[in-house]
């Protein structure tokens, strides 16, 4: 383009976080104990009792959120404080940790973006059976309504499930089992079904609860690049994509089953029992925006069935995994890794948006995308991390290449505001704009550092985006 859109002035530059992943305090104030608490972690272990102290410091933290000047922050509410065992008795002590939070956001004209839930399910409702338990739609309903009813007035954007895609397709990826015995595919795809049964009632619920509301889900989204220029790879990409996107999209905002998923479930006899009037509930959950969580991309082969198909490669993140007889990963030669192996490219984020809206003309947020890298932390209280302004520059850029093909996108979300445990590889894998002084089991002094990258994304955020 000869010219490009300026943002729009109203556009929610912002930064993410997770109950479990900044908040600690896992067992303060009444919390009852979630999966995450109850699982045993990555290698790494990291300490998510402690996590980032932010229960205990979200006052300073905020004002530092000011100071650099967010617009929005996204978080997420940890169920387990607000209903301690997942259903049954209310937590006064949870709502009103949340509601101080909230009304201190306000204070500094931060729009909060909450998220109900984000991979923290009560572990007692797991232990009934969790998401292939029926019931469990009742309670993830109920918890919500007492969102809506105590926090409704002062939150507009709501997020549903947090990448519920990544709860499905990988299972591990929120840390193990004690008993290390994964879910089946089959109890997979009827916990999918429960899940969006629970999305459309709770969209629903939103819209007549909270009528200035606005309610989307929260997917992880990427597009896929075929290898070569052989249809079959053109075949397997395209599986790829609605495989692990397309279908949990058309779920969310259309209401219905994809054809080439609910072909695919037939064939391996992994298709959910729906009961009567579910998809009903599904189509009339109809979100406002779509929200995705966007790190990176897929580069994709025809898989003719060889184990090898599905092996990891050293360093890979766990969404390369491959699946025999349908895709296949492959090195993309054009693009670089992350020290952590997930694949660096901003413009497929310009590609994901596009297709994204074409398919369903909603508005986007990004509320997710950022780099983990074992940041420094120097003598002189300094954080060089680079590398991470390239990146989320690099990624801002193809946002406004996306505003300017037509895109509407209305919000941007790194991850992270500040530093949090990572999901899966401990607290050394640092992503956020604020450093925190802690190691991987030695907790320190816990003390907040501002990083290059809170000084240029204040910049950043001042100048509307003109990064020029
Ligand atoms: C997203 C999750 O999938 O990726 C976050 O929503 C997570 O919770 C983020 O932290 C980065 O992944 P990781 O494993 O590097 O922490």
């Amino acid at each position: 383009y000869n010219k490009l859109k300026p943002f729009p002035d109203d556009f929610l530059w912002g930064a993410s976080t997770s109950a479990y992943q900044v908040e600690g305090a896992w067992n303060t104030d009444g919390k009852g104990l979630s999966v995450i608490d109850m699982m045993n972690h990555s290698t790494e272990s990291a300490d998510f009792t402690v996590a980032s102290d932010h229960y205990h410091q979200f006052k300073d933290d905020i004002r530092l959120f000011h100071e650099l000047g967010l617009k929005t922050y996204r978080f997420s509410i940890a169920w387990t404080r607000i209903i301690p065992n997942g259903t049954g008795e209310i937590n006064e002590q949870g709502l009103q940790y949340y509601e101080e939070l909230i009304d201190e956001l306000h204070r500094y004209g931060i729009e909060p973006i909450v998220t109900l839930y984000h991979f923290d399910l009560p572990y007692t409702l797991q232990e009934n059976g969790g998401w292939e338990n029926r019931d469990t739609i009742a309670a993830f309903v109920n918890y919500s309504r007492v969102l809506f009813s105590r926090l409704g007035k002062k939150v507009t954007y709501w997020l549903t499930i947090n990448e519920q895609n990544t709860l499905i397709l990988h299972p591990g990826a929120v840390g193990m089992p004690k008993n290390g015995e994964l879910p089946s595919k089959k109890s997979l795809y009827q916990q999918n079904h429960h899940m969006l049964v629970a999305q459309g009632e709770v969209m629903a619920l939103c819209h007549s609860m909270c009528p200035q509301a606005k309610i989307g889900p929260a997917l992880n989204m990427t597009s896929m690049y075929q290898a070569t220029s052989k249809p079959e790879d053109a075949i397997a990409a395209h599986n790829w994509e609605t495989l692990r996107g397309w279908s949990f999209l058309d779920l969310a905002t259309r209401g219905e089953y994809n054809y080439l998923l609910w072909r695919y479930l037939e064939e391996r006899g992994w298709q959910p029992k729906i009961e009567q009037g579910d998809l009903k509930i599904i189509k009339e959950g109809n979100p406002d925006f779509i929200a995705i969580n966007y790190y990176s991309t897929a580069t994709i082969s025809e898989s003719t069935g060889e184990k090898s198909d599905v092996m990891p490669r050293a360093g890979d993140q766990q969404i390369m995994l491959g699946e025999p007889g349908v895709y296949r990963p492959e090195e993309n030669p054009f693009l670089d890794k992350t020290k952590y192996g997930w694949i660096i490219d901003p413009v497929g984020l310009r590609l994901t948006l596009r297709k994204v809206y074409e398919r369903y003309s909603l508005p986007i947020l990004i509320s997710e995308n950022g780099i983990g890298a074992p940041d420094q932390l120097n003598d002189d209280l300094t954080v060089h991390d680079t590398y991470r302004i390239n990146f989320i520059k690099a990624h801002i850029e193809q946002i406004q290449q996306a505003l300017t093909d037509g895109v509407e996108v209305f919000g941007y979300c790194p991850w992270a505001a500040i530093d949090v445990v990572s999901t899966h590889q401990g607290y050394n894998k640092r992503y956020g704009f604020i450093y925190v002084n802690r190691g991987e089991f030695d907790l320190m002094d816990l003390k907040r550092v501002k990083k290059d990258s809170f000084f240029w994304y204040q910049k950043v955020i001042e100048s509307n985006g003109a990064i020029g």
